[in-house]
């Protein structure tokens, strides 16, 4: 995914705003970036810097999650048509872009980068020499197959053509600015009035105002909708990095979810439970991190005789039987993941029920769910997802405890509290691993999808490979690779002798074992991690949390750039 911004304000402002506006949307994508104030258009490779010269009236902005083409200048947004006219920024995948570009070149038009997107400049560019902006834009919604938020800008005109199918799209309108952007984050500070696209839809945003219109052109009524929306300090404030400090917030965010499922979030939560109640069958539509604390969900509920299947969301058209008596629950941080996106349209089509569970208000899963629960995370910007597993695995645990799982969320944000306080001594045992060429954690039942979890941050963070498996298959295979020195962490629930056991047989092969455990008898182990909870559901929760600071002190151990996993800064003025 990409991040697009767009701002059409009625004075100037500083060009340097549009990289202000971008610079929050970061996390969207980040491999290169670049913006267009009207007169300059300027790119770069790596994290956003937010400097830039000059002022403007309307301008766009882009930063790049790189899908069709490398991570060059070229490939970066904002791609300009031959005559450098028009100018565009992109987020989505233009399906048909090589039939659509083959054809362009025909007629004349020259190509500079690689991407998909720029068949757009091109395609407005030919368009307007035989007819007007809203007829190129039609032709646009029927001509082009795949996903898109585009935003269009004409040298010299002060209107930004706005065009939504599939990827996110929302205008904000603050204090005599109008700013489109990929979602709320963009101009949550400065406003909370917002009017939301919905699929072939487009508009026309003017400094003094703007229009939407459906695919055939005909105006469109669109209030404007207040969005709430914790309004958190989005600094790193004392912290090294924002991955850290969102590990840091995790009691209190936790508090604040669990408190509103039992005020404000306690009719929707209601609904939920009845939903699940009078389901024939469940099914989470998740990715990643969300997929695994789906999986943690499941086992929850299988625990109190609730049978649920949990799917990878990219694969769940080919392994989801639906109809109008399955709920899916689709659980995703940012509410717009694409394949979790595509999975609930496929769900929509065979009349299942949807329920998202997600941390963006407003969001597209938010969108397209008949009721939806947030986890009230708080803005995530560190790429690598922690407080939003947190409240995602509790809000799933909650659930199960409506069904008879028998746990005391009261004391959790105080356990998470406790374990947090032990991060020197997890800091000592992560810098460890930070020497190993790979790492594998194993668990059982509940802690198998945590191993899982705790293998994606390591890998996605320190870039060491991981492996979170079953205690359990390791003898099917994966034991040939333990030898001498290779760290194994366990993850050891109370005295479940199937991970003891699998725990002793790594031993034997002479890894160097990290234990994870609620096991007093355990706690004094070389290397352990003692975790202060006899309750399974809240050991599950911990583990992970105790696995998500041991990825964040080998990656900064290995000075790895954690909040972005790349950094290639560069920057050069195209024109
Ligand atoms: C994990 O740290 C990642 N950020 C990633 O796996 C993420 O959980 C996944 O892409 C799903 O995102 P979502 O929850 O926003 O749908």
């Amino acid at each position: 995914m990409c991040g697009i911004v767009g701002i059409a304000s009625r004075n100037e402002f500083p060009s340097v705003l549009l990289l202000d506006r971008l610079k929050r949307l970061e996390y969207r994508g980040y491999d290169s970036y670049g913006y267009f104030d009207g007169v300059r258009l300027k790119k770069s490779l790596g994290n956003i810097e937010v400097s830039a010269p000059g002022k403007a009236r309307i301008g766009i902005a882009h930063t790049r999650w790189a899908t069709h083409g490398g991570v060059t200048m070229r490939n970066a947004h904002p791609h300009a048509s031959c005559d450098g006219r028009i100018v565009i920024v992109h987020n989505g995948i233009i399906e048909n872009f090589e039939d659509l570009r083959k054809s362009l070149v025909r007629q004349g038009h020259r190509f500079s980068s690689q991407t998909d997107s720029e068949v757009i400049a091109h395609y407005f560019e030919e368009g307007l020499k035989s007819k007007s902006i809203k007829v190129v834009i039609k032709d646009f919604l029927k001509a082009f197959i795949g996903t898109f938020a585009v935003l269009v800008q004409i040298k010299g005109n002060d209107e930004i053509y706005a065009i939504k199918r599939d990827s996110p799209l929302v205008l904000g309108v603050a204090n005599g600015k109008n700013i489109v952007a990929s979602d709320i984050y963009a101009f949550s500070d400065m406003t909370n009035r917002a009017a939301f696209f919905e699929n072939d839809e487009f508009a026309v945003i003017r400094p003094d105002g703007y229009q939407f219109f459906d695919r055939r052109g005909r105006a469109v009524q669109k209030p404007l909708q207040k969005f709430v929306w914790e309004q958190e300090a989005s600094q790193k404030k004392a912290f090294k990095h924002y991955m850290l400090k969102e590990i840091m917030e995790e009691p209190e965010t936790v508090d604040r979810m669990l408190f509103s499922l039992e005020h404000e979030q306690k009719p929707a939560f209601d609904r939920l439970i009845k939903l699940v109640r009078g389901s024939k069958k469940i099914i989470f539509a998740s990715c990643g991190t969300s997929y695994h604390a789906s999986l943690l969900g499941s086992y929850f509920l299988h625990r109190v005789g609730i049978e649920t299947q949990t799917l990878i969301a990219s694969e769940f058209r080919h392994y989801a039987n639906i109809d109008r008596d399955t709920l899916v629950i689709a659980l995703s941080q940012s509410g717009e993941t694409m394949d979790v996106i595509d999975g609930l349209k496929y769900a929509a089509e065979s009349r299942g029920r949807i329920v998202g569970i997600v941390n963006v208000p407003y969001s597209t899963v938010q969108r397209m769910s008949e009721l939806s629960l947030n986890i009230l995370a708080g803005q995530e910007v560190c790429v690598a997802s922690t407080k939003a597993f947190v409240n995602q695995a509790a809000m799933l645990l909650k659930i199960a405890q409506e069904f008879g799982f028998r746990v005391n969320l009261d004391n959790l944000s105080e356990r998470i509290r406790g374990l947090l306080r032990k991060k020197a001594e997890i800091r000592r045992i992560a810098e460890t691993i930070a020497k190993a060429g790979d790492v594998y954690i194993i668990g059982r039942g509940l802690t198998y999808p945590v191993a899982r979890e705790i293998a994606l941050k390591i890998k996605e963070i320190s870039y060491i490979h991981a492996e979170g498996m079953m205690g359990g298959e390791l003898k099917h295979g994966t034991i040939a690779l333990i030898e001498k020195g290779t760290p194994v962490i366990s993850l050891i629930n109370n005295n479940d002798p199937d991970i003891i056991s699998n725990t002793k047989e790594v031993e034997a092969r002479g890894a160097k074992v990290i234990t994870i455990s609620n096991n007093p008898a355990l706690a004094n182990r070389p290397d352990a991690i003692a975790i202060r909870t006899d309750n399974d559901g809240k050991f599950g929760i911990l583990a992970a949390v105790a696995g998500q600071l041991i990825a964040y002190y080998a990656a900064d151990k290995l000075g790895r750039p954690i909040d972005k996993p790349r950094n290639l800064a560069k920057s050069v003025t195209v024109k």
